[in-house]
């Protein structure tokens, strides 16, 4: 299956900045790609390139097979678009926004209720269909936004934060609904909170100073952390005894101690690049006789990845 999306070379300068700096992914069907970054990093730039609301500067997107530059309204059509912080026409009713945008959408009038009901039912507005979006809570506001994204069915979608400002159940929910929607559509979301990445894409692309630093699976992202591999280890013995036993394991990076109490030493034990070290960890334990309370491989941490790849000095640096 070709790329249902295609970012060519997106470039955006406002003034002397430049928000978005040659990125360029295609996303397939299938795929939910998560957009990281931190603040101001051209996230939501990218986005509003790519759905026709703001004009690149230089470069272009291509939609479900139509350029932005040339048939912006052929690309509008193919894609549902939940802006950042989700703006509404606060003195609409869900129900009535959703009339009008399903008439701005060319939804065929007889086909409009049930477009409705479908998606009213999809996020979770029923009981507030008729009470006006400005009285609505926070939550339900970016619901209301969600369901206007995917109103008429689009077989693309752009989501900027989906899940800002919901509580965890809503949280939970709206990544099911996404999980549910992704085999038939291609879906980039941008998102702070890490923990989505693993909960629904299945790629992640990172964006510092609006240029592309990481690009590649979830577990390919974690695989970066220098937590990647380590062993959280709890066992009965004195934390001096553990350290300095276990730094002498030759695939060992490290040892990072944590609070031990009550004669039960906690620590971190860091693996060499690309080194496998439970087993070793676990022979050395078990020759030393300690009681093991705890020993488990960890998987590495996107937010070690993230930080490091977004903080250092070569990070996307601005030309
Ligand atoms: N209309 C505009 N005029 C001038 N500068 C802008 C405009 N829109 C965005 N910028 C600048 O472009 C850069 C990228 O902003 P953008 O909103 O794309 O970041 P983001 O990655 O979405 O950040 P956040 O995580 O905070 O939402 C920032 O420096 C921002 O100040
Ligand atoms: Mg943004």
């Amino acid at each position: 299956m070709s790329a249902m999306i295609q970012i060519k070379n997106l470039r955006k300068e406002f003034g002397p900045i430049v928000a978005v700096d040659g990125v360029s992914f295609d996303t397939p069907k299938g795929e939910v790609l998560g957009f990281l970054g931190p603040n101001g990093a051209g996230k939501s730039t990218t986005m509003k390139m790519v759905t026709g609301f703001l004009p690149p500067t230089a470069g272009t997107a291509v939609v479900c097979g139509h350029d932005v530059l040339k048939d912006p309204i052929a690309v509008k059509a193919s894609l549902g678009y939940l802006p950042e912080g989700a703006p509404l026409y606060g003195d609409m009713t869900p129900e009535g926004l959703y009339k009008f945008i399903a008439q701005v959408r060319g939804i065929p009038r007889p086909r409009r209720a049930s477009a409705i009901d479908r998606v009213k039912s999809l996020v979770k507005l029923e009981g507030v269909m008729r009470q006006p979006i400005e009285t609505l809570s926070k939550g339900y506001k970016r619901r209301v936004g969600l369901g206007q994204a995917i109103l008429h069915d689009p077989p693309v979608l752009l989501l900027d934060e989906p899940t800002d400002g919901l509580d965890p159940n809503q949280k939970h929910d709206v990544r099911r609904l996404i999980n549910e929607m992704a085999q038939e559509k291609a879906i980039i979301l941008s998102t702070h909170i890490l923990e989505e990445v693993d909960a629904v894409c299945t790629r992640a692309i990172v964006i510092a100073r609006g240029r592309i630093v990481a690009d590649g699976t979830p577990a390919e992202l974690q695989a970066r952390s220098v937590r990647h591999n380590a062993v959280r280890l709890r066992v009965r013995a004195s934390a001096d005894a553990v350290e300095s036993e276990l730094k002498q394991i030759a695939t060992v990076a490290g040892v990072e101690r944590e609070a031990s109490a009550n004669g039960v030493a906690r620590c971190l034990v860091l693996a060499k690049p690309g080194a496998v070290i439970a087993g070793d960890v676990a022979g050395r334990v078990r020759a030393k006789g300690w009681a093991v309370e705890e020993l488990v491989v960890e998987p590495g941490r996107l937010d070690d990845v993230f930080r490091d790849l977004t903080m250092s000095p070569s990070a996307g640096s601005r030309s």
